[in-house]
């Protein structure tokens, strides 16, 4: 570990107190190895919550080292990547078909229609699939729907097409398909407002930048309801920075494991997060509650309020 001269100081009245404190010892086993980021964590909890611990007063002064410490190590604080990185991220992610076993293709296939019929989906309603893939949780709404009323985007070109292969085999009428980079529905599709969106395995893998940019876009769009599943994590700071960045995150929320993440674009959200970014928009969002694959459903719908949609 490389250190300033300040950093040194503080590190030195931290491993101090780690000698002297059993609880310490016995809470970050693994300091003694060297391994310093949990007790840098506890470190910089203790050296502003005074209330909390008697070590306030002597790591204190060293408060700001322990945190810009971290920072440098946590990917969580740097910079959201700019458009053109996330974007070549999304399409080496999603260019390919995306694979799914068929009991999962079947169950999906039988849960998202019926989820969305039980949230009273009917024929005569417009309806998009939004990050649609190749339709597998909803390709049977295309006839349940009236003519004309299935539309779909994704960013994937591979998925598009073998969605529209599958509905030229499966459905009698063809639903509205397109690939959108940006979520430019309004511009896809002119004048048309959807009673309801279903968004599925979708925010779980967008960079904050872009859920806020599809919230934007929705909101052009939407005069009914949005269904879309986040992986919520609540303990996730809400403000600064960017939040999404952990699920199946180790207790200790280590550098490595939000890294592995990443890579997979697996994003967690604090909902807090994604309701002040949608009251922006003048969309309100209702916490529905977990679904039955480990994410966790949320209701998105206009508030009524005319949003300021240019920020
Ligand atoms: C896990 S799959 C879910 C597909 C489908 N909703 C389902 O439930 O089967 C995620 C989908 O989101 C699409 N996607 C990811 N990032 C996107 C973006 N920025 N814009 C549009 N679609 C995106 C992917 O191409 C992929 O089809």
């Amino acid at each position: 570990m490389t250190l300033d001269p300040r950093s040194r100081g503080a590190f030195k009245i931290l491993l101090e107190l780690y000698d002297k404190r059993p609880d310490l010892q016995e809470a970050y086993p693994e300091a003694k190895k060297g391994d310093l980021k949990r007790l840098a964590r506890w470190a910089e909890g203790a050296s502003t919550e005074k209330w909390h611990d008697s070590a306030h007063g002597i790591l204190r002064p060293y408060a700001e080292s322990y945190r810009l410490w971290l920072r440098s190590l946590d990917i969580t604080n740097t910079a959201e990547p700019g458009w053109d990185i996330r974007l070549a991220t999304y399409l080496k992610r999603w260019g390919p078909l995306y694979f799914s076993p068929p009991e999962e293709e079947a169950w999906v296939g039988k849960a998202q229609p019926s989820f969305l019929k039980k949230q009273g989906l009917l024929p005569e309603h417009v309806f998009l699939d939004l990050g649609c893939g190749w339709l597998r949780g909803t390709i049977e709404l295309i006839e349940y729907l009236e003519e004309g009323n299935f539309y779909g985007i994704d960013i994937s070109q591979a998925n598009i097409d073998k969605a529209k292969e599958r509905t030229m085999q499966m459905a009698k009428h063809q639903p509205n398909l397109a690939v959108a980079s940006g979520f430019e529905i309004g511009q896809l599709w002119p004048n048309i407002q959807f009673d309801f969106v279903l968004a599925a395995s979708v925010f779980t893998h967008l960079y904050p930048a872009d859920l806020r940019e599809c919230l934007r876009q929705l909101s052009k769009v939407l005069r009914g309801r949005c269904f879309a599943t986040i992986f919520k994590d609540n303990t996730l700071p809400v403000h600064g920075g960017w939040c999404g960045v952990c699920v199946d995150h180790h207790e200790d929320h280590s550098t490595i494991s939000r890294r592995e993440n990443l890579e997979k674009l697996d994003f967690c959200y604090n909902t807090s997060w994604i309701s002040h970014a949608a009251i922006q928009f003048g969309l309100r969002v209702r916490e529905i509650g977990p679904t039955e694959i480990g994410q966790f459903m949320l209701e998105i719908s206009p508030t009524g309020q005319v949003p300021n949609r240019d920020s």
